[in-house]
């Protein structure tokens, strides 16, 4: 069996009912039999994948479970956001239950979020529960979310509506998969690393800001550096809220405006998730005026200029009439949405997140029109 020697950093999340490794290193999937041996005691295990990642990635995951003297299945998708769907969900429940799995089948998530998010709500219904390990092959799903057992479906009322809290056995990640992942896909996900910064850790926001380009440009020992800090900030969010019941909400720093965006561009409309999250994180900092100021704003936005994140909707790729009433509107179906009013997470200052509920719907009519 191959050694996980190469595995260079890894932690453990412990939540009130789950303690799971995240396993990080360079060149790690063609060592993963090593890493997966403890979660697979069945005799099958199903991989699922998207059709983008298995051409790069399958090949040595598989022949790596091979190793392990398991039956090994494969599930492939099509890359994209459409894939969480309830049509594909259904596809690949059924797809899955041809294998006759028993409540030992491992099932493997190799790729990025959609196919994590959806790997993982397939492995929380099928028999009431199968294991699943993730193996994050993006940036978005490195830094977040592979990490923390939130799994979900879109459907026609919202993003993510339809889910569970389920989380996997461990979270195994091999950094040089982001060499071949787009700049575009690599933007995405930086905009969900520099929304930790920004909701609670100023100097980690500060890092960014001076070192951010150079882990874009590829700088490998800062990627897993920087992956590993957000992961460990995850993580003690997580261990102390797994069910969202109170701090776990500040992840979702501008998700409320990013979900709207996302559902008047539907979903694999043009428009990614962490695009969109990251021109919801400027928008949430204009919400919090008085307490963070224009100048940090343009400093931000200064910063998305120099990497090449989107300022306005009119820089997203999607060819959608951005109404700002009907982007206040989606804002009342996100799930921080309480008795009715608008919640959103917003700064106290640059670092300190809080929530705020009854949000003035006039208010967020307004800056949705300034983003145009
Ligand atoms: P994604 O899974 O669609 O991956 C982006 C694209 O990159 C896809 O086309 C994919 O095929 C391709 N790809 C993946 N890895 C690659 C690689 N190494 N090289 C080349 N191409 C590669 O998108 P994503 O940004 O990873 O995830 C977005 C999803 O994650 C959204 O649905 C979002 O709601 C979800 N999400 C979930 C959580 C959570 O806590 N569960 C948190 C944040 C986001
Ligand atoms: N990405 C938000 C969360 O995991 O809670």
């Amino acid at each position: 069996m191959a050694s996980p020697d190469n595995l260079t950093k890894s932690l453990m999340i412990q939540t009130a009912t789950h303690a799971y490794p995240i396993l990080f290193g360079e060149g790690t999937l063609g060592a993963v039999d090593a890493l997966l041996a403890p979660y697979a005691k069945g005799h099958q295990i199903v991989i699922i994948t998207d059709d983008t990642v298995a051409g790069r990635y399958l090949a040595p995951v598989q022949t790596a479970c091979e190793r392990l003297d398991k039956i090994v299945h494969v599930v492939c998708v099509a890359a994209g956001e459409a894939s969480k769907s309830f049509t594909i969900f259904q596809r690949v429940c059924e797809e899955v239950l041809a294998f006759q799995p028993d409540r030992k089948t491992l099932l493997v998530a190799l790729g990025g979020g959609v196919v994590g998010d959806l790997t993982g709500f397939v492995a929380s219904v099928l028999l009431r529960g199968l294991p699943f390990v993730q193996i994050p092959t993006t940036l978005l799903s490195q830094v977040d979310s592979s990490v923390g057992g939130k799994t979900a479906i879109n459907c026609a009322a919202g993003k993510n509506l339809i889910g569970s809290f389920y989380p996997p056995k461990a979270v195994v990640m091999d950094i040089a998969t982001l060499d071949s992942l787009p700049q575009r896909e690599l933007l995405a996900g930086y905009g969900e690393v520099l929304k930790y910064g920004l909701l609670g850790d100023a100097a980690f926001f500060e890092r960014l800001l001076r070192e951010g380009e150079a882990m874009l440009a590829g700088d490998r020992a800062l990627r897993c550096d920087i992956i590993r800090y957000c992961c460990a900030m995850k993580a003690a969010i997580v261990e102390e809220d797994e069910k969202e019941q109170g701090k776990r909400a500040l992840l979702n720093l501008g998700h409320t405006f990013g979900h709207a965006i996302e559902k008047l561009a539907g979903y694999g409309g043009g428009v990614l998730h962490g695009e969109a999250v990251a021109l919801g994180c400027l928008m949430a900092m204009t919400l919090s005026a008085p307490d963070v100021t224009e100048e940090e704003v343009d400093g931000l936005r200064a910063h998305y200029r120099a990497v090449g994140l989107p300022c306005r909707m009119s820089d997203l790729q999607a060819d959608v009439v951005w109404d700002a009433g009907a982007l206040t509107h989606a804002c009342y179906g996100d799930k921080k949405a309480s008795d009715g009013g608008l919640t959103f997470v917003i700064l106290r200052a640059i670092g300190d997140a809080t929530v705020q509920k009854g949000v003035d719907a006039a208010r967020v009519q307004q800056i949705f029109e300034q983003y145009q």
